[in-house]
C-alpha cells in the first residue's frame, strides 16, 4: 500500500508551495510534494531535504499525492485551479481538506482581483466540489519571499477561514506548528475575499516601497 501523509501540496513546485513546504517541514512535519511531473517533484523535494539536512519531504506525481494525503494544499495559479481540480476530482474523497492558497488575480497594469460574481476564489473552488473535499483558505497573504527566507522568523499574522470549524481546526493543528507565526481565525470562507484583496495590497506595497516581503500584523486582538 502507498505511504499516507497528513499533508501534501498539489503542484507545490512553485515558490509559494516550496515556501510552505519548507516552513512545515522545518516545523517537524513529514510532507508530500506534488507536481504534474513526478521527476520535478522529486528534484524539488530533494533540494528542500538537502536544505533542511533531513528527509522530511517526498516528491511524487499529483495523482499519487491526492490519493495519499488527508490535507491537500492547492498551490497553483488561480487561473489553472479549476482545470487542476477537474483533473484530480476522481481522486478526492469527501473527508479530505483542500487548503486553498490561491489568489484570484491577473496582472493588467498592476494586480487586479478577478470578478467571480462577488465570491472569493475559495468560495468559487468550494462550489466546484459539492461532495468534498472541504475548502479552507490559508497562507493567502504570506509571500513566497517571506516563506522561503527560512533564516528569518515569520514575525507576522496569517489567516485561516472556512465554513467548517472542524476542518479549520484540523488545518490549524498542522500550520500552527510553524514557530512565531500567529494564526488568526478569519471566520467563514466568504472572508477569503478580503484576504485575497490584502495580497494585492501587499504586492502594491512591495513595488512602491521597493521591498519583497510586506506582511500583515493585526493589533487589538
Ligand atoms: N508567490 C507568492 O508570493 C504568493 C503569495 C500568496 C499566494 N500565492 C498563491 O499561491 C499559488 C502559487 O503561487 P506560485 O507563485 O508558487 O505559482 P507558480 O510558481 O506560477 O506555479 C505553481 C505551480 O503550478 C503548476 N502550474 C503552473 N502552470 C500550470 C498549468 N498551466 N496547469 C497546471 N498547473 C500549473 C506548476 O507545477 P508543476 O508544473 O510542477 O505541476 C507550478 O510549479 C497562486 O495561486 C498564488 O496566487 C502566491
Amino acid at each position: 500500500m502507498a505511504e499516507s501523509f497528513r499533508a501534501g501540496l498539489i503542484s507545490g513546485t512553485g515558490e509559494e508551495g516550496l515556501g510552505i513546504a519548507l516552513r512545515l517541514a522545518a516545523a517537524g512535519h513529514t510532507l508530500a510534494l506534488g507536481s504534474r511531473s513526478a521527476e520535478r517533484a522529486r528534484q524539488k523535494a530533494l533540494e528542500i531535504n538537502q536544505q533542511l539536512g533531513e528527509e522530511k519531504i517526498q516528491g511524487m506525481d499529483n495523482h499519487e499525492l491526492v490519493a495519499s494525503c488527508e490535507m491537500l494544499f492547492l498551490t497553483v495559479p488561480f487561473i489553472h485551479a479549476e482545470k487542476v481540480i477537474g483533473e484530480y476530482q476522481q481522486d478526492f474523497s469527501e473527508d479530505q481538506i483542500l487548503v486553498d492558497v490561491t489568489v484570484p488575480m491577473v496582472f493588467d497594469k498592476g494586480p487586479r482581483l478577478l470578478e467571480l460574481g462577488g465570491k472569493s476564489g475559495a468560495e468559487h473552488l468550494q462550489s466546484l466540489l459539492p461532495e468534498g473535499p472541504t475548502v479552507v483558505g490559508a497562507f493567502k497573504t504570506l509571500s513566497s519571499h517571506s516563506l522561503c527566507d527560512i533564516d528569518s522568523p515569520l514575525d507576522c499574522d496569517e489567516f485561516v477561514c472556512s465554513d467548517s470549524p472542524p476542518a479549520k481546526e484540523r488545518v490549524l493543528e498542522v500550520v500552527s506548528q510553524i514557530p512565531s507565526l500567529r494564526w488568526i481565525d478569519a471566520g467563514p470562507l466568504r472572508y477569503s475575499r478580503s484576504l485575497e484583496a490584502i495580497t494585492l495590497l501587499e504586492i502594491g506595497l512591495n513595488r512602491r516601497y521597493k521591498v519583497k516581503g510586506s506582511r500583515v500584523q493585526v493589533v487589538g486582538l
